[in-house]
């Protein structure tokens, strides 16, 4: 299952996101954390010390296009395959089960609480836009595009809302999109944003309150969202001590707090996987995408990279066994 945190600047996706990681890591099975942001903080709020980064998946673009493009006879090199390459017959596809292929072994690392860190580096304003060749954020596009996950496994992706991820259709690969959000007008002003676009797309979002004092506050989400805000987490001291540097685990947070984390999950669990839904929005946001900008860029009709007999999700994987 992947999960998308997104929000308004400070909002908390990344102190959600890695929260939540920590959380569905102590319950089980696998977890990737994936810092998609701007500004790369993930690692730090997973506990990682400074300097034990893993590699950048943004950085190693034609590595990762390299290998995940297997011998699949459409893409004719790594530089014709963009950020919406769908993967076709030859791929290599990646399971979160055994991890043992070169971009989880080459890009990961393990955190203290037991999520594996990925991350695409820091990138600027600039890096973001359909028209952007060589962005950083297009790395987790292939690797959500390639990744074959089921229950009880999870990819939780740190990421900005806005542009970039509606323009290349990055915000269409999550099973469920949380969208964080203080109780301001501010706050919920991304939502409204969020919502219709994920509505127009079938994508499933639910808002979850963040550093709220009070059931006034809760109240003003209610009024402002309705049935959309699932759940709140109040304004933490452990998550301030945390910030100052104090050492943290999740046994420090406040139980309000760590059973709404279990409402986020089991919210989470209780969504089916729509791979036809997954495999349809690949191939619209791809073809959209050579239009745009992509075929020009790489000099290839890249609607050629479609691949009409490729199934997404495990079926193909057990036909194929
Ligand atoms: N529930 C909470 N209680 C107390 N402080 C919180 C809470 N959630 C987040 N914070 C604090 O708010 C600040 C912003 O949080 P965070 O960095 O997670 O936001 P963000 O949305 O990832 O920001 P950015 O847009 O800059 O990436 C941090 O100092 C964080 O510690
Ligand atoms: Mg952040």
């Amino acid at each position: 299952m992947r999960v998308a945190f997104v929000g308004k600047g400070g909002s908390g996706k990344t102190t959600l996101s890695a929260l939540f990681a920590r959380y569905t890591a102590s319950r089980g099975g696998p977890v990737v954390a994936v810092d998609a942001d701007i500004n790369q903080h993930l690692g730090m709020a997973l506990g990682l010390g400074e300097g034990a980064l893993p590699r950048p998946m943004g950085s190693h673009l034609t590595e990762i296009k390299e290998y995940l493009r297997g011998d699949n006879p459409r893409i004719s090199s790594a530089s014709a395959m963009v950020k919406t390459t769908p993967p076709g017959s030859g791929s290599r596809l990646l399971r979160l089960d055994e991890r043992d292929d070169p971009i989880h072994t080459g890009f990961s690392v393990p955190t203290p609480e037991g999520p594996q860190l990925m991350v695409t580096g820091p990138f600027s304003e600039d890096d973001l836009g359909v028209a952007c060749y060589h962005s950083k954020v297009g790395a987790v596009e292939l690797y959500l595009n390639h990744l074959l996950d089921g229950a009880g496994e999870y990819v939780v992706v740190d990421m900005t809302a806005g542009a970039d991820s509606f323009a290349s259709g990055l915000f269409t690969r999550f099973d469920m999109t949380f969208l964080v959000a203080e109780p301001t007008r501010q706050g919920v002003s991304v939502y409204r944003q969020y919502r219709d676009y994920a509505a127009d797309y079938g994508v499933p979002v639910a808002v979850v309150g963040n550093k709220i004092h009070g059931p006034g506050d809760v109240a003003f989400l209610r009024d402002q969202v309705g049935d959309d805000l699932l759940v709140c987490l109040e304004h933490s001291a452990a998550i301030r001590a945390m910030e100052q540097g104090r050492p943290f685990t999740l046994r420090d947070l406040e139980p309000a707090n760590s059973r709404a984390l279990g409402t986020i999950l089991d919210h989470l669990d209780t969504q089916e996987k729509d791979w036809f839904r997954f495999g349809r929005q690949a191939v619209q946001f791809h073809l959209r995408n050579a239009e745009a900008w992509a075929n020009r860029a790489t000099g290839e009709d890249l609607a050629a990279q479609i691949d009409p007999g490729f199934v997404f999700g495990p079926t193909r994987v057990s036909l194929s066994r």
